[in-house]
């Protein structure tokens, strides 16, 4: 593999299943995905979206209808050349879901499996496992079965054993969903340790969007087999590309609305009144429907009314102290609103309130009708 060779690249790639009395699905509809060395590249999706297939046609496991995978400048996989390379020569470490360890080996013997495949020799493989087992902080558990350690344990000696060979690509597949909150957080903490110290490139599934968060150098939110947007996380959060993705990633508030312009400037004319946004703001013309979208943690609330900025009298109907932050649900008429706010004492539910937010952090989007 050359420097300037993509770890992995994608070109329009397509996969359609045939269902049975019904219309074919395209699971993966003409996507396209580069990924350089120690890229980390979270597939977000809605169930039924595609990302497990899509990891499947990297790893040779899934067929694909049209396009072209290379991996590491090598092309494993191209519809025009009728080229297929089988899985076990693509040299991809893969995790799953299910952690799938082989019942009857020791935690050792599953971690050293791949490597033994691949043919390495006794005194290689030994000083792998060993330091996999001191990564995963699991070298005492070298010699139980999988049967004998816990779930989290289980999907360390997972993790271990997919990274063992040293790939340079490795595919998860929600890899931690099984494992409770706590484990989660703190595998999920190593796993990135471990991505920045070995350098592999990582395409991640998972369902999870604080995970997402943390991981991901860049997020693909995945949609019906297309790829909306991809992004840092940043990026994908604070400047959502459609109201598709902008509803998908992290919590939203929407306000559905028509474009007015009376002569005073343009506006969103909404259930909470008209909404001046400034002309650049609005993604179509007078007369169109419009959502605007707008995250909790950019409104305020409080009892009294505040002196300058617009704001909008409701009612707190649900009120929750979560540590860092409280967090409401807001009536203001028909209108619900989530709000999230930093406070040692959240206003109890029944509270007559304020909110306000500035125009800056509602964003206007093209309405979905089906949204
Ligand atoms: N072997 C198959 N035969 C027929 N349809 C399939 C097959 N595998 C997947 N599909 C369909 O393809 C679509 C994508 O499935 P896929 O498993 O890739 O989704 P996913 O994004 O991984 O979902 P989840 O988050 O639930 O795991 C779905 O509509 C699914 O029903
Ligand atoms: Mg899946």
């Amino acid at each position: 593999m050359t420097a300037a060779q993509p770890q992995l690249d994608i070109e329009v790639l397509a996969k359609s299943f045939h269902r049975n009395k019904g219309r074919d699905v395209r699971a993966v509809d003409n996507v396209s995905l580069r990924m350089e060395k120690g890229d980390f590249v979270v597939l977000l999706g809605p169930s039924g979206c595609g990302k497990t297939t899509l990891l499947r046609c990297v790893a040779g496991l899934e067929s694909p209808d049209s396009g072209r995978i290379s991996l590491g400048g090598e092309t494993v996989y191209d519809s025009a050349l009728g080229l297929e390379i089988p899985p076990e020569r693509r040299n991809i470490g893969m995790v799953f879901q299910s952690y799938a360890l082989w019942p009857h080996m020791t935690v050792a013997a599953n971690i050293g499996y791949p490597l033994k495949m691949a043919g390495a020799g006794r005194a290689e493989t030994d000083a792998r496992v060993k330091r996999m087992l001191d990564m995963m902080r699991i070298s005492e558990l070298a010699n139980q079965y999988p049967g004998q350690i816990s779930g989290g344990q289980q999907q360390r000696v997972a993790l271990a054993r997919a990274l063992a060979r040293g790939d340079d690509m490795i595919l998860f597949d929600e890899p931690l969903s099984n494992v409770d909150a706590k484990v989660r957080e703190h595998l999920r903490l190593e796993l990135l340790a471990m991505q920045r110290e070995l350098g592999f490139a990582a395409l991640y599934v998972t369902h999870d969007q604080e995970e997402a968060m943390s991981l991901a150098t860049r997020i693909a939110v995945v949609a019906d087999g297309v790829i909306h947007q991809i992004g840092t996380p940043q990026e994908v959060y604070r400047t959502p590309r459609n109201l598709k993705v902008a509803k998908f990633i992290g919590s939203a508030n929407q306000l559905d609305g028509t474009v007015v312009n009376d002569g005073t400037g343009p506006a969103v004319e909404t259930p909470l009144g008209r909404i001046a946004l400034k002309e650049a703001a609005l993604p179509s013309a007078v007369g169109s429907r419009v959502s605007l979208i707008s995250r909790p943690e950019r409104w305020r609330i409080s009892m009294d009314r505040p002196h300058a900025a617009a704001a909008w009298p409701g009612k707190v109907r649900a009120s929750a102290f979560l540590g860092p932050y409280n967090q409401y649900l807001v009536d203001l008429g028909e209108t619900e609103l989530q709000i999230w706010q930093q406070g040692s004492h959240p206003l109890p539910i029944g509270s007559e309130v304020w909110c306000q937010i500035s125009a800056d952090d509602l964003t206007a989007f093209v309405s979905d009708s089906a949204a």
